[in-house]
């Protein structure tokens, strides 16, 4: 007797390696967006009528009416991310739909290019490469004091060096791994609301960096108002969503050093861009290094934060390496298989 097979749409083409799995699996149908672009809405509204298994990128809406249109067969949700914004989590819930995301893999590689913006924006980076791209060097002869910026890394003798973080999961604590090389002298953090201090890993954290940099003071969960007055660089490092939406705003950005530096590589939408923009315009801070901005991709030549020289902004590369892309696209479809056999995911999402 042929066994009924379980359709599974894939919305982008996530090259023959990966997709060779579940196009080898004798129990799936499977289906996916052809062209190197954004999926079409209406080809997934009407692709996805049946779907078993749905695999879906950052730029997918699974909203009500995805849900509403896949049906009754539904069973997961996998994203090739590791934020999960784009999908409706209550509207999964009452359907007992799971959710299959992708975190950890990245960790790495979003990890260091928190560190690359962090470098370009209080180094002057985004200025410097469009200096040089303009064919203006030869205008500019070296001085002494020109480009100057401030020093991310320790200086023998130097002023002590604060990083902060908003939020302290994964991705932050890897990013502080790397930062401890850079003699930093202490760490700040906040986290949730309410949230106790993390006792045992502030102690575990402090202990291990010190083994590499006896200079390092500690790690330290204190509150917003003080993590913006005391970092030299804040980096954001929260999930997106109602609960921190413009969590960075005009009124924070007034706390922050006037050499400090901003990173933001989670979400736009913690950052209010206006204030920012302001923050950056009148000299509150000394610059922004941004993976992603509210709004994206419609960010465009006339956006406020584009306008700003001191503003640094790459359009959300944060995990994109190959290898790390590679391990996204492989945990979102074994996350996949692993519902249509019944097994557990790599990475679940509880709804
Ligand atoms: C994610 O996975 O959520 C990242 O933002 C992708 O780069």
């Amino acid at each position: 007797m042929a066994t009924q097979k379980s359709k599974v749409v894939v919305t982008r083409d996530l090259g023959p390696d990966v997709l060779g799995k579940l196009r080898e699996d004798p129990s799936v149908d499977l289906f996916v967006w052809p062209p190197d672009c954004g999926c079409d809405r209406n080809w997934l509204l009407e692709e996805a009528e049946g779907a078993v298994g749905l695999v879906v990128t950052l730029t997918d809406k699974v909203d009500e009416e995805l849900l509403t249109r896949a049906g009754a067969n539904l069973k997961v949700v996998s994203t090739m991310s590791v934020g999960y914004e784009h999908v409706d989590l209550a509207g999964l819930a009452k359907r007992g739909v799971r959710l299959g995301y992708t975190p950890d893999v990245l960790n790495g590689a979003v990890a260091d290019l928190s560190i690359m913006l962090a470098l370009m924006a209080g180094r002057n980076g985004g200025n410097a490469l469009a200096h040089v791209r303009n064919g203006e060097w030869p205008n500019i002869s070296w001085s002494p004091f020109g480009w100057c910026g401030p020093q991310l890394s320790g200086t023998v003798g130097g002023p002590k060096k604060t990083v902060g973080f908003l939020g302290f999961g994964r991705i932050a604590q890897v990013t502080l791994n790397r930062l401890v090389g850079f003699e930093i002298t202490r760490c700040i953090y906040t986290t949730r609301i309410g949230s106790p201090p993390k006792k045992d890993l502030e102690d575990s954290l402090t202990e291990k960096h010190r083994r590499v940099n006896p200079g390092f003071e500690g790690v330290r969960q204190v509150d917003l108002k003080t993590l913006a007055r005391e970092s030299d660089v804040l980096f954001i490092l929260a999930p997106g969503g109602a609960e921190t939406r413009h969590i960075v705003n005009e009124e924070l950005l007034r706390e922050m050093k006037r050499t400090s530096v901003l990173v933001n590589t989670s979400r736009g939408s913690l950052v209010d861009s206006d204030a920012l923009a302001k923050a950056l315009r009148e000299g509150w801070i000394w610059g922004a290094g941004l993976d992603v901005v509210e709004g994206e991709p419609d960010v465009t030549a006339d956006h406020p934060l584009v306008k700003q020289p001191s503003c640094v902004i790459v359009p959300h590369i944060g995990s994109a390496t190959f290898a790390t892309r590679t391990d996204m696209a492989n945990t979102a479809v074994a996350n996949v298989l692993a519902v249509l056999s019944n097994k557990p995911m790599v990475s679940e999402k509880r709804v």
